[in-house]
């Protein structure tokens, strides 16, 4: 079949779909081929995608029985088809994107994977589209936003769209301002403040679940993250939803404050949404900075991760190592302190030499703390210990 433009075919996971030919659109070294393309389609988030179908069927397993699953921003259908082909227990997949090139090429790679009896693929806007669903009966028990920035325009529809204890997946690439660069950009769009600290990738996921839980909230509906990562220039959130007032309200009461001392690296969480009154540092008395209000709950599930490993052992990714690395590392800290240190950024601010991290995680143990790495930063750790102590092992070591 012919598109109109250049295409391809590729395998990724269990299907072989076609999508633009990407080297057709670089006509310069800074070109971006997947939004050249006149369908987006991206190699690079295969990894993303891997996830997903984990995540998917972890999700499956778990509640026991066939899924409804929606992609409103679907691209080439990449992603849908996937579900389609590689979850077991999925038993439609509506699709959805507003450029009608993308429907046409999502409809004949749902065929060319023998999935169109299970896959719909439509042409409106995504808020129109999942808003269709946002009824008893018709809801979703999967929605996954997958947009270009930030996942904020679409949640509001994507939270009414799933039924109780669904699951909804946010992709957010808008890492300027949850990182910190566009500072009011992030309080405009997720309704808190960023900081441009080491562990600003954590933040960035904490932002964009506070935001889903404050937005979840207003529909008494609470919600459970249950997975999360930050990889290459994104950051992904996986939570379950649950209906009633009450654990809309336990989820609003995870919400909170990061304090952070950018002299002595001193850190602290105040719970609550009201604004935090002790703003100067107990260590060493400078301005505390605020990050906020932003969600303080835990950012993984052991139990879910754990589960995940195992589907990912089952598959044959391409990324298999990769992908049970960092299912290691997320279930690893998933308990530990809010917020990591960074042993390079304690050197450059004290002007010491940077000793190995593993010295320094082994001292923090011998001295009775917890110590464990962390999937955000392959240089970060998180710890129980005050900074202060962090900061002298970090000293001692470098003498
Ligand atoms: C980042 S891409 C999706 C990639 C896809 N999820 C994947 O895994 O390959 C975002 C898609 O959203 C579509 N889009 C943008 N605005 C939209 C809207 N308002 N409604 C529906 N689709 C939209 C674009 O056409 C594009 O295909
Ligand atoms: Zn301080």
């Amino acid at each position: 079949m012919s598109f109109g433009f250049p295409t391809e075919t590729i395998k990724e996971g269990k299907v072989k779909v076609v999508v633009p030919k990407l080297s057709a659109y670089i006509k310069k070294p800074s070109d971006y081929a997947p939004s050249k393309a006149p369908v987006f389609y991206n190699p690079t988030m295969e990894l993303n995608r891997d996830l997903a179908v984990l995540v998917l069927q972890t999700h499956q397993k778990l509640l026991g029985r066939e899924l409804s699953v929606c992609e409103p921003l679907t691209g080439c259908g990449l992603r849908g088809a996937r579900f389609a082909v590689e979850v077991k227990g999925v038993r439609k997949v509506a699709l959805n994107d507003i450029n009608p090139e993308a429907v046409k090429v999502a409809g004949f790679n749902a065929e060319l994977n023998d999935v169109a009896d299970l896959v719909e693929v439509a042409n409106e806007d995504a808020n129109l589209f999942l808003s269709r669903y946002a009824a008893p009966r018709k809801r979703f028990d999967y929605v996954d936003i997958d947009p270009f920035g930030p996942p904020v325009p679409y949640m509001d529809s994507a939270i009414r769209s799933l039924r109780n204890g669904g699951l909804l997946a946010l992709t957010a690439t808008d890492m300027a301002p949850l990182c910190g660069v566009h500072p009011r950009a992030c309080l405009r769009k997720y309704g808190g403040v960023p900081l441009r600290t080491e562990y600003c990738h954590e933040l960035a996921v904490r932002l964009v679940a506070g935001c889903l839980t404050m937005m979840a909230a207003k529909h008494e509906i609470g919600v459970k993250v249950v997975f999360s990562h930050s990889i290459d220039h994104y950051v992904r959130a996986y939570a379950v939803v649950k209906y009633g007032a009450k654990v809309a309200d336990k989820s609003v009461q995870q919400m909170g404050y990061i304090l952070h001392c950018f002299s002595c690296f001193h850190r602290e969480t105040v719970t609550g949404i009201t604004s935090p009154l002790k703003r100067a540092c107990p260590s060493c008395g400078t301005k505390l900075s605020v990050a906020g209000p932003l969600w303080l709950g835990r950012i993984a599930d052991k139990n879910f991760c754990s589960l995940m490993e195992k589907e990912a052992k089952e598959r044959n990714l391409r990324q298999e190592k990769r992908i049970l690395k960092i299912l290691a590392l997320v279930q690893n800290e998933a308990e530990a302190q809010v917020t990591y240190y960074t042993v390079d950024k304690i050197c450059d601010k004290l002007n010491l030499p940077v000793p190995p991290q593993k010295k320094v995680l082994d001292r923090l143990r011998k001295e009775g703390f917890q110590a464990v790495l962390t999937h955000f930063n392959s240089r970060g750790f998180r710890t129980d210990a005050p900074a202060s102590v962090v900061r002298e092992i970090v000293t001692k070591l470098t003498a």
